[in-house]
């Protein structure tokens, strides 16, 4: 199908490579396991969210926009993408983080304080009002004559879920044989496009979203609204059915951004077998679904998985006290 993008901008190091997990695949005896590299989009703007800001920033420049703002937790790695980019494009950033500074600046923060971001640390109760705070923002800015320019968390809104339904195209041009993709389930905007992409494109692969947080049901419901509103928003809406919205529940831990020995091992294993760093917030958890997965038998030997790996270093080099000893 012809697919019409909205307009975007190149930002990132695309195509990424896709690379087999020979020693995984083997010590797991399953299906072969292939590897998306994502978490080579680039250094600072490493991750999925830089395929997401390709189009944000396309249509922040549309709208005349002097600043980006936008909010996640403490350590977000879409903040740091959003403030590293914004510099690059010669605009501001505000980022409104949930939590409290720490005495020392870590990972993606760290990154946040060193390109110059304007960091504002939101409490929990705050945070829940973040979007009439951002809408304050713009109103102060307009004010001052300039343009202010919100991206919802992880850039999951319309505009944002394109560069996943393009990355659904990359991997049909690079490898159409794939029967499963796999990857992390944050805010949902991963997953939605590369569903999208699915149906556009015509992708065999079924998707399949670890979640990192909250539980099937919750994500289910979560992604089929950011279907409608892209749905709505562009030319070309996709038919589905629920069902086909495939969540692999039960690693999520105890919860968004918390960590332990199941994600620490599965960190070791993939650093030790394979030289691939995975993160403790996302890609770990979205790894040990896919591991435990193969072991109960969900995937035959005859199948062959994509996991995508979608960043998130800077996560990881922010927790190294609670790594352990190695
Ligand atoms: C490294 C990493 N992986 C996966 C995700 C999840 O992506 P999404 O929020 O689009 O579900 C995020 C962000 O939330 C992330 O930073």
């Amino acid at each position: 199908m012809k697919v019409e993008y909205p307009k975007r901008i190149s930002l990132a190091n695309l195509p990424t490579r896709i690379e087999e997990l020979n020693s995984l695949s083997k010590t797991l005896q399953g299906p072969s396991i292939w590897i998306k590299r994502d978490d080579l989009t680039g250094c600072a703007t490493s991750g999925n969210k830089i395929r997401k800001l390709e189009f944000v920033i396309a249509d922040a420049l549309e709208h005349k926009a002097d600043t980006l703002i936008t909010c996640g937790w403490v350590n977000s790695n879409h903040a740091r993408a959003t403030a590293v980019i914004a510099k690059k494009m010669g605009m501001k950033s505000i980022l409104l983080l949930r939590g409290e500074k720490p005495s020392v600046m870590h990972g993606n923060l760290f990154l946040d304080g060193l390109v110059g971001a304007d960091i504002r640390y939101l409490s929990p109760a705050e945070y829940e009002r973040r979007y009439e705070i951002i809408a304050e923002i713009v109103s102060e800015l307009k004010k001052k004559n300039r343009v202010g320019y919100p991206i919802p968390a992880g850039a999951t809104y319309p505009v944002g879920i394109w560069g996943y339904i393009k990355a659904a195209e990359e991997i049909k041009n690079q490898s159409p044989d794939f029967d499963a993709i796999l990857v992390p389930v944050g805010t949902g905007g991963t997953y939605a496009g590369l569903f999208i992409g699915k149906k556009l494109f015509d992708l065999k692969a079924e998707i399949y979203g670890v979640n990192v947080e909250e539980d099937e049901d919750y994500y289910r419901e979560r992604i089929t609204e950011i279907i409608e509103e892209w749905n709505k928003s562009f030319h070309q809406p996709i038919s589905y059915s629920r069902e086909e919205i495939r969540i692999i529940d039960g690693y999520q831990g105890k919860g968004y951004s918390q960590f332990g020995r199941n994600e620490i091992e599965v960190i070791k294993l993939l650093a030790r077998t394979e030289g691939i760093i995975l993160d403790p917030v996302y890609t770990a958890k979205a790894m040990r679904g896919l591991i435990e997965e193969v072991k109960k038998g969900r995937f035959n030997r005859n199948e062959k998985i994509l996991f995508i790996h979608t960043g998130g270093i800077f996560g990881l080099l922010s927790r190294v006290e609670e790594m352990g000893n190695l």
